[in-house]
């Protein structure tokens, strides 16, 4: 048997959790509202409130995992890309916690960890063992990526587009600030844009090369828009927030849809898969299934909770180390900025 702690702080949420065997048995997420009147994470704060919160997240994985510390075989944390002050917390936290139970330490990068959540069991109705094979493809989308990975195995992986400016969370977020919605404002939009015309208004789709993206237009002519439509009806974002968002939304997947299907075509791949925070969001889940559909892909997409950050994807990619016996010194320091 084998039990893997596993430990996210990468940006705001803090979060542990247990893995034994291959199954997810706890996974503790503290989410930090602290960020929300600043419009963004404030890098400084969200290390702090890490430092608050780590210790009451492990001992409650741990409790909820119905072990005792001293079962565990292996630490694994993340240790980038993220923002540093944020990283150093879990990875110090790691460290300790490996030493003092002389237990070996595994370091996760967290892109990868996003993908391998998929070999979480149970995420999938009426299969609970179903998961895609190697080699299949990922869009991975969050507040800091916008990726297209080729997945050759679960420590094997190959970026093969990539966005040039923003994020598709990004996207998602500094629109909601030109609506005046509070941060972050991608799960916002998603919201008010189950009651909207997705058709109502059309902002444009980016012309770039290759499997790679571009948002900053799009964010400008959203600004735009806005600006000349307020200028004649002040109210006018209040009076029509569905449909705007709606029409967002609609574009931002319709950016991300029609590189995946270039890039499936071009890869040749039948399982497709997204994942990161921005794969919660159920405009982008319906369109995906619709399309997996209509060009007979297995499609797989993330329960809700393994999409934004958690400690899950950590502790199972741990995992798959630890089988490996791929284990890390005490010299190892966390990378802000870290390739796959
Ligand atoms: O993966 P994640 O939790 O953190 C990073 O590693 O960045 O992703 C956070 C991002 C944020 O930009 C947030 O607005 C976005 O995911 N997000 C969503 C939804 N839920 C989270 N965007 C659109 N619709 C959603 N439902
Ligand atoms: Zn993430």
């Amino acid at each position: 048997m084998a039990i893997v702690l596993g430990i996210e702080s990468s940006c705001d949420e803090t979060s542990a959790s247990v893995c034994i065997d291959g199954e997810i048995v706890s996974n503790i997420i503290a989410n930090q509202t602290i960020h929300e009147q600043y419009g963004g994470v404030v890098p400084e704060l969200a290390s702090r409130v890490h430092q608050q919160n780590i210790i009451p997240a492990v001992h409650q994985a741990i409790a909820q995992a119905k072990i005792n510390k001293k079962d565990i075989d292996a630490v694994a944390f993340t240790r980038g890309p993220g923002l540093l002050g944020s990283l150093l917390v879990g990875t110090s936290f790691a460290k300790a916690f490996a030493l003092a139970n002389e237990i070996p330490l595994i370091e996760v990068n967290h892109m990868q960890a996003h993908i391998l959540a998929h070999f979480i069991p149970n995420q999938h109705e009426g299969n609970p063992n179903k998961k895609p094979e190697f080699p299949f493809l990922c869009l991975t989308v969050s507040g800091g990526h916008t990726q297209i990975v080729l997945v050759k195995d679960y420590f094997d992986m190959e970026v093969v587009g990539e966005t040039l400016d923003d994020a598709a969370g990004e996207a998602f977020d500094k629109t909601a600030k030109i609506l005046n919605l509070p941060y972050p404002g991608g799960p916002l939009i998603d919201k008010y844009a189950r009651e909207g015309n997705p058709d109502k208004y059309k902002f444009p789709e980016p012309q770039i090369s290759d499997l790679n993206f571009s948002f900053s237009g799009l964010k400008t002519s959203i600004l735009y828009f806005i600006r000349d439509h307020v200028k004649e009806n002040p109210n006018f974002v209040e009076e029509n927030m569905a449909d705007i968002c709606a029409s967002i939304q609609q574009r931002i997947v319709s950016i991300l849809l029609n590189k995946f299907k270039k890039a499936a075509k071009l890869y040749n791949v039948k399982d497709v898969a997204i994942a990161g925070g921005v794969s919660a969001n159920s405009g982008l889940r319906n369109a995906l299934t619709e399309l997996a559909q209509k060009q007979g892909w297995n499609v797989f997409i993330p329960k809700f909770e393994f999409c934004t950050d958690n400690a899950g994807m950590i502790a199972i990619a741990g995992y798959h180390k630890y089988l490996k016996q791929d284990f890390v010194g005490q010299d190892v320091a966390p990378l802000a900025r870290m390739g796959m």
